[in-house]
Formats: structure tokens, sequence, C-alpha cells
């Protein structure tokens, strides 16, 4: 027992001296007058869901007082990484950026490791063999919002969907995972099945043209359900459903993910069935993680974004509460 007091007591000590150091170190830069500066890459403007996210994490940084150099990559991962190495050319405090696809980061984050700049994850991960090349990742849970959204398919059709399917951008983490945690849960559906799968770029327009061609196949009668994997791509299949004379919502069951103020709309006018949660109002955890790593504190490799999942019957009610 007594061994055991002596290095506990020792550790709370450290931890006090350390934390007592990094909250001087962070008085002390604001007592200098100088400014958190903070570089992020945003994927581009492809969606409402990106919108909000961008407005979320522009309004945090102002209301902090902290120096936001804001690049938008246009939907490419070689203006990300433009982006992020001239953030290291600034010299900026903490890099964060939300990656438009999983793969091809390494050779950028090895630069800002050697650097010394920390790295966020915000909203999608990336595949990397050596996780310290970012020290957390803020976002959802986008297996389980796939889930999610296979299981409310699967209730409201009986297991019995013919289904189109439409996903968001090649080779991102959430066209990928929503897919594998929606095909996990259909699996065990034997009458449930994806007929038709497209890319619809994560925007209304490209959902539009994929929904369009799908309604033209020879096979177009059959399908009784539609998955987007956003609502923007929704918005545009609802769109092509009407001038093809479809019923949104009732010829077609349509299940979608994340939330926005224009699927609610589309709830509560019969066209949309269901939307999933993904929550893009982030910016208060992403500046507070940024606090954190400047007060050398240590934080959780992963914070999953907590988020619910709406039918028709809460449209009504729960569109005035929408803050995106
Ligand atoms: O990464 C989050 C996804 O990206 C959202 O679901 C989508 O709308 C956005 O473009």
């Amino acid at each position: 027992m007594k061994l055991n007091r002596i290095p506990v007591t020792g550790w709370i000590t450290r931890v006090l001296i350390v934390s007592l150091l990094a909250g001087f170190a962070l008085a002390a830069q604001a007592a200098s007058g100088k400014k958190i500066v903070v570089g992020f890459s945003q994927i581009g403007a492809e969606s409402g869901w990106r919108t909000a996210n961008t407005d979320s994490i522009k309004a945090e940084a102002a209301k902090r007082g902290v120096e936001l150099k804001f690049a938008d990559a246009q939907q490419k991962q070689e203006n990300q990484i433009k982006a992020l190495r001239s953030f290291i050319a600034q010299g900026v405090d903490v890099i964060a950026f939300s990656p438009v696809v999983e793969t091809g980061w390494e050779p950028v984050l090895r630069e800002i490791k050697r650097a010394g700049i920390p790295v966020i994850l915000s909203d999608r991960a990336v595949a990397v063999t050596d996780d310290s090349l970012y020290v957390t990742f803020i976002g959802a849970d986008f297996i389980e919002e796939g889930r999610r959204a296979g299981n409310w398919l699967a209730k409201a059709t009986s297991g019995k969907a013919v289904i189109a399917e439409l996903v968001g951008t090649p080779g991102s983490a959430p066209a990928i995972d929503r897919k594998k945690g929606f095909e996990e849960v259909i699996s065990k559906h034997p009458d449930m099945k994806i007929v038709k799968s497209q890319s619809g770029d994560f925007t209304r327009a490209k959902g539009k043209e994929v929904m369009e061609s799908f309604l033209k196949s020879p096979d177009a009668k059959q399908i009784n359900a539609l998955y987007a994997h956003n609502d923007d791509m929704a918005l545009g299949a609802i769109q092509a459903m009407e001038e093809a004379g479809v019923k949104p919502g009732k010829d077609i069951l349509i299940v979608s993910i994340d939330g926005v103020r224009g699927a609610f709309e589309a709830m509560a006018a019969g066209k949309l069935n269901c939307t999933v949660e993904c929550n893009p109002l982030i910016g208060p955890q992403l500046f507070d993680a940024v606090d954190a790593i400047l007060a050398k504190k240590k934080l959780p490799k992963r914070t999953v974004v907590q988020e619910g999942v709406f039918e028709q019957a809460q449209a009504a009610a729960e569109l005035p509460k929408r803050k995106y």
C-alpha cells in the first residue's frame, strides 16, 4: 500500500506542474498580445452541411479572437495539400483540416510533423499507418450513420426493398463508411438489395443527374427505395423523381444523411422519409481542442459527435429548432 502511494502522489504533482506551466504558456501568449493562429483547410462548399460546418468554424474563431487562415480546396486534394504546405510556411500554431479523401496524406503530414505543428482532423479521417501524424480527430461515426439509415429502411419496408444508392465522393471517409454500415444491416435481410449504386459527389446537381439516369434505366420501375449518402443528393433526386412523374417519399421511400433544414422541409412536405443526423456544428469543439493542445493537455485520439435520427412525423415540430 505504502509503495503505491508514493508514485501516485508524484504523478499528481507532475500533472499539476505540467498543467500550471501550460496555463502560464497560454496566459503568456495572451499577455504578449500574440493571437493564436490556426490554418484550416476546408474541402469546399459542396453541400448545405459543408456550408454550416464552415460557418461554425469561422464564427467560433471570431468569437475567441483566433486568427483563422481559411482555405477552400474546391473538392481537390491537391489544393488541400498546397494549403497545408502554405500553413507550414506561415508558421501557424495549429493546423486543422477536413480531408476530401482518406488516402495520400502521409507525406504532407510528415512535413507538418517535422515543422512541429500539431494537426487536428476535423469531420473526416485519414488512412495513415502512423497515428502520431495527428493529435486528435473530431467527427461523426459514419459507419454508425450508415447502420442507422439501414435500420430505418429495414423497419419501414419490413425488410423488403429494391434500393438505389447515391454514393458520396469516391474515396472519402463518409462514402466508404456509410456504404459499409448500411450494407452491414441490409445483408441480414435477404429481400433488401441494392440494384443501382453511383456517386453523386455529395452535391444536389449530381444527385439529380444520377437519379435521372437511374429512372431512365429499363428496370427503374422495380426501385422502391433510395439511400442517399447526404441530404443534398436526396434533394436533387427528389427533383428528378418529380420531373419523371414519380412521387418521392411514396412511390420511392427516401432515407438520407445530414439533417439539414432542406431535408426537414422535404420531410414536412412528405417527399423525404427519414434523415440521419450528422452534426456540422463542431467549431466550439475544434477550438477547445486547439486550446487544449496549446496548453499541452492530453486529448482523446477520437471525439465522436452526438447525433439523432428524424422521421417525417417529427419534421414540422423540429423545423423551427434546426440550426443548420
Ligand atoms: O463529411 C461529411 C459529409 O460531407 C456530409 O454528409 C456531406 O453533406 C458533406 O459534403
